[in-house]
C-alpha cells in the first residue's frame, strides 16, 4: 500500500501535454448519498464531473444515481482529465478498453492518496465503442466499484456516425450491477474481509441480492414503437448474465467491447460477464401499444460458472438465478425504424488472423486458497520474461481453465488492458449453458473462460511502451491477486 504515497500527483506525460487538449474534464471521486429505496438514503462513493474545455455534452450526469457521468468522446480528440481523489483512501481511475500511454492507464502503482489529484493526458485512438471507467487501486478495486465508482465512456467516430444508428432518446444505456442492501438501505460488502465466510465470498466473487440497472432496482422505461440501440455494460463485481428479451425477440448484436461488428448477428441469449459490454438493436416497431418488453437474465445452473468450497451461497440471488432487469412499456407513438445495413463496419486490419503468431499458455488455476495466472500472483512492478512483449507484436494467448486436483474451477472473465483482441477458438465446455450466448466474432477486451475450457485469443499489443495489466474481472479475484503485469518494450514499427 505504501507505494501509492510515493507516486507523485502529477506525472510527466509524453507527447502533447504542453499543447491544449480538445477536451478537458474534471472527475471527482467522493462520498455521497442517493435515494435508492424508500426510507434511509444509501451512502455511496461516486464520481462527479465538470467539463472545463470542449463540447458541453462531453459529460452526461446520471440524475439520482450513484453512477458516474457518461463520458462522450470522439476518436482523434486529445483529452485531459483531472482526477480528484476525495475519498479517504488511495485511488486511481482506469479507462477500461482504451489504448492509452501507461501513465494514463490507471495502474495501481499510480494510485494517489485521498485529497490528491492525478492528471491524465491521452488521445482517443480507439474506434467508436462502449467503454467504461472505474477505480483500480491495489486490493481495493472491488470495494470501490461496489460503493458506486463506475461510469460509461462512449467513443464515436465517422464510421459509426455514417450508419445513423438510433441516438438521443433512441439510445438506451444499461449498466448492470448487483448489490446486497441491508435493512438500513446500505450496501453490504464483506469480501476482502477477515474470517472464513469473507474468505469464501472473496474466492467465489461477491454476489448481491438486488440487481440495479443504472443504479436503480428494476427501472420501468416508456418506449415508442421504433428501433432502439441498447448499450449494456456488466459492471457487476462477479455476476454473469444470460441476457434475453422476455417476448422471445432474438438479440440483435451489433457490437461488443471494442466497437461495431462487421455484420450484425442474432442469438437467443447473450452471455455477458463482468467487465464486458454489448451493443444491441431492439426493434419495437411492430410491437403493440401497451405491451411490455423486459430485459431478463435467464436462469442457468450455478455449476455452469463453478465455485470453490462446500459452503452454501450466502446471497439470496445465487449465480444463475432468473432476474428481470428492466421493463419497457411500449406507447402508441410510432418512431423511426432503423434498417439494418448489410455491413456495419469495415474489417480492422489489426484483427486479421495471423497464423505465425507465437503461442503463450496461461493456465488459470486455484492453488493454496488463491487464484493464479500462469502459476503467479500479482506483483506491483514485475513482469516475467513471458509477460514481456515488443510494441505492436502479435501473440496468441491460450487461456486454460484447469480444475485443481480437488476438481475446483470457476468461470473467469480475463481482461487485458489497452487491447481489443480476437477470440480464435474455444474448446471444452461445449455443453455449458453459458456457451450458447457467446458472441466471439467481435473484438473484445474481456473474455469469459468457462470451467474446463481453453480459449485461444490473438492479441496485437499497443504501440505505447510500459507496464499494463491483465487480470480476472471478477473484482474479488483481481483484488486477491489474479492479476499480472505485462510489459511492452520499445517501439517496433510493424
Ligand atoms: Cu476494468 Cu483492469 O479493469
Ligand atoms: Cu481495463
Ligand atoms: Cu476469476
Amino acid at each position: 500500500m505504501g507505494l501509492a504515497s510515493l507516486a507523485p500527483a502529477l506525472k510527466p506525460l509524453s507527447g502533447f501535454q504542453t499543447s491544449s487538449p480538445d477536451v478537458e474534464l474534471e472527475l471527482t471521486a467522493a462520498p455521497g448519498e442517493v435515494n435508492l429505496l424508500p426510507g434511509a438514503a444509501t451512502r455511496v462513493w461516486r464520481f462527479t464531473g465538470r467539463v472545463l474545455r470542449g463540447p458541453a455534452n462531453s459529460l452526461e450526469t446520471n440524475e439520482g444515481s450513484y453512477l458516474g457521468p457518461v463520458i462522450r468522446l470522439r476518436r482523434g480528440q486529445r483529452v485531459r482529465i483531472r482526477f480528484r481523489n476525495r475519498l479517504n483512501e488511495p485511488s486511481i481511475v482506469h479507462w477500461h478498453g482504451l489504448d492509452v500511454p501507461d501513465v494514463a492507464d490507471g495502474h495501481p502503482r499510480l494510485a494517489v492518496e485521498g485529497g490528491r489529484d492525478y492528471v491524465y493526458d491521452f488521445e482517443v485512438i480507439n474506434r467508436a465503442g462502449t467503454y467504461w471507467y472505474h477505480p483500480h487501486p491495489h486490493m481495493r478495486t472491488g470495494a470501490q466499484v461496489y460503493q458506486g465508482l463506475a461510469g460509461l465512456l462512449l467513443v464515436s467516430d465517422a464510421e459509426e456516425e455514417a450508419l445513423g444508428l438510433p441516438s438521443g432518446s433512441g439510445e438506451l444505456l444499461c449498466v448492470l450491477q448487483d448489490r446486497r442492501i441491508d435493512a438500513r438501505n446500505q450496501f453490504e460488502y464483506a469480501a476482502g474481509g477477515m474470517g472464513m465466510a469473507a474468505m469464501m465470498q472473496t474466492m467465489n466473487g461477491w454476489l448481491g441480492d438486488t440487481v440495479l440497472v443504472n443504479g436503480r432496482p428494476l427501472p420501468v422505461t416508456g418506449v415508442d414503437r421504433r428501433t432502439y440501440r441498447v448499450r449494456i455494460l456488466n459492471g457487476s463485481n462477479a455476476r454473469i448474465y444470460k441476457l434475453a428479451w422476455s417476448d422471445g425477440t432474438p438479440v440483435t448484436i451489433i457490437g461488443g467491447d471494442g466497437g461495431l461488428l462487421e455484420r450484425a448477428r442474432t442469438t437467443r441469449t447473450l452471455t455477458l460477464a463482468p467487465g464486458q459490454r454489448a451493443d444491441v438493436l431492439l426493434d419495437l416497431s411492430a410491437h403493440a401499444a401497451g405491451s411490455t418488453v423486459e430485459l431478463r437474465s435467464l436462469t442457468y445452473p450455478a455449476d455452469a460458472a463453478g465455485r470453490v468450497g462446500m459452503m452454501a451461497e450466502t446471497s439470496r440471488l445465487p449465480q444463475g438465478a432468473a432476474i428481470t432487469l428492466m421493463s419497457m412499456k411500449v406507447s402508441g407513438t410510432v418512431g423511426a425504424h432503423f434498417r439494418l445495413p448489410d455491413r456495419l463496419s469495415a474489417p480492422v486490419p489489426l484483427w486479421a488472423i495471423r497464423t505465425d503468431a507465437p503461442v503463450r499458455r496461461v493456465p488459470l488455476v486455484f492453488r493454496q486458497m488463491n487464484w493464479l495466472l500462469a502459476g503467479r500472483t500479482f506483483e506491483m512492478e514485475t513482469a516475467a520474461a513471458d509477460e514481456t512483449v515488443a510494441a505492436g507484436a502479435t501473440q496468441v494467448w491460450e487461456l486454460v481453465n484447469e480444475a485443481n486436483p480437488m476438481g475446483m474451477a470457476m468461470a473467469h472473465p480475463i481482461h487485458l488492458h489497452g487491447r481489443q483482441f480476437r477470440v480464435l477458438s474455444r474448446s471444452g465446455a461445449e455443453t455449458n449453458p453459458l456457451s450458447e450466448g457467446f458472441s466471439d466474432g467481435a473484438p473484445t477486451d474481456t473474455v469469459l473462460v468457462l470451467p474446463g475450457q481453453t480459449v485461444r485469443l490473438q492479441v496485437t499489443f499497443s504501440q505505447y511502451p510500459g507496464l499494463y495489466l491483465y487480470h480476472c474481472h471478477i473484482l474479488e479475484h483481481e483484488d486477491m491477486g489474479m492479476m499480472r503485469n505485462f510489459r511492452i518494450t520499445g517501439r517496433r514499427l510493424s
